[in-house]
């Protein structure tokens, strides 16, 4: 199997009767196993992105490949989507059944699992995501993390090998956020899935190995958190916030207060600062 979950060679992606393309020109690889978020400002082209990645839009431009297979040939549709599961930002607008049991069986039966295999599918996928208890409940009664949990266990049971989350906290209480967050950073560590991680939570991206920024539909920076939130001036300048302890780093050090480059957590810099009062 191929190391290269997902690569994209000079993507540009035009709307219908839009004088402008949403993304221009975009290449990069994303390795098997690999947790990228992404970062833009609102239409940037992170959505258009999203749905190219699963073969729900066709490059305007250039190729997109989803383990070595060209989402433009119509063979692999089917595979595409059923391999790389898609998270949107509505927990209730992704609600197909009465009871989360059916909900999560929904995909399963869209892509014709055997419908013998499926309570111990939807069994494990709920005990992975923590809402195993909740089986028989209605899902519209539960919260927003909660919800998306769901959401995430319905994609599991088709057993996908990459997920890709559009602002899938985005409507959550910050309680919300972590759950989601967290069971999606379990799944990746645990079970090697390959996640894309749309938001605009600094915090989130933080904890991601990898960072992308689009802008204006062009691919600005790619890099580890520490690179890409070390470049403070050009995330401002494409609308984008530092991470709160980045930013109050980049002011101790602009006052010639002795600090590294690089911190981005509240533990970072107690660990710098403690260093110093030695
Ligand atoms: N269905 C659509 N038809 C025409 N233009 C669209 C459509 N969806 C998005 N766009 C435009 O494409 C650009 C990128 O949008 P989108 O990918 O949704 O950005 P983001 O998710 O970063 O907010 C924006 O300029 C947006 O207005
Ligand atoms: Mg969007």
């Amino acid at each position: 199997m191929t190391q290269e979950h997902f690569k994209l060679e000079n993507v540009s992606f035009l709307y219908e009767e839009e004088a402008v393309p949403a993304l221009k020109n975009v290449s990069f690889t994303i390795g098997r196993g690999e947790f990228v978020a992404v970062l833009g400002h609102n239409g940037s082209g992170k959505s258009t992105l999203a749905k190219l990645l699963n073969g729900l839009f066709l490059p305007s431009e250039g190729t997109v490949l989803v383990s070595e297979m060209d989402t433009k040939d119509p063979q692999y549709t089917w595979d595409i989507r059923q391999r790389a599961g898609m998270v949107f930002q509505n927990p209730d607008n992704q609600i197909v059944a009465t009871v989360v049991r059916d909900d999560v069986a929904f995909g399963m039966e869209n892509i014709g699992v055997d419908p013998k295999d499926m309570p111990a599918r939807i069994e494990e996928a709920l005990t992975t995501v923590g809402m195993m208890p909740f089986l028989d409940r209605a899902p519209h009664l539960l919260s927003g993390g909660q919800k998306q949990r769901v959401a995430i266990a319905g994609i599991l049971a088709m057993q996908p090998e990459a997920l890709v989350l559009d602002e899938a906290t985005a409507m959550l209480d910050p309680s919300g956020r972590k759950e989601v967050f967290e069971t999606v950073a379990r799944l990746n560590r645990e079970q090697g899935i390959t996640v894309v991680w749309i938001t605009h939570f600094m915090e989130e991206a933080v904890r991601c190995g990898r960072v992308m920024v689009i802008h204006g539909g062009e691919m600005r920076l790619d890099g580890t958190p520490k690179e890409v939130f070390s470049q403070g001036e050009l995330l401002r300048s494409l609308r984008l916030d530092v991470p709160p302890m980045a930013r109050l780093a980049e002011e101790l050090i602009s006052r010639g207060i002795d600090l590294p480059a690089g911190i981005l957590s509240v533990e970072d810099m107690e660990r710098e600062v403690l260093a110093r009062c030695r």
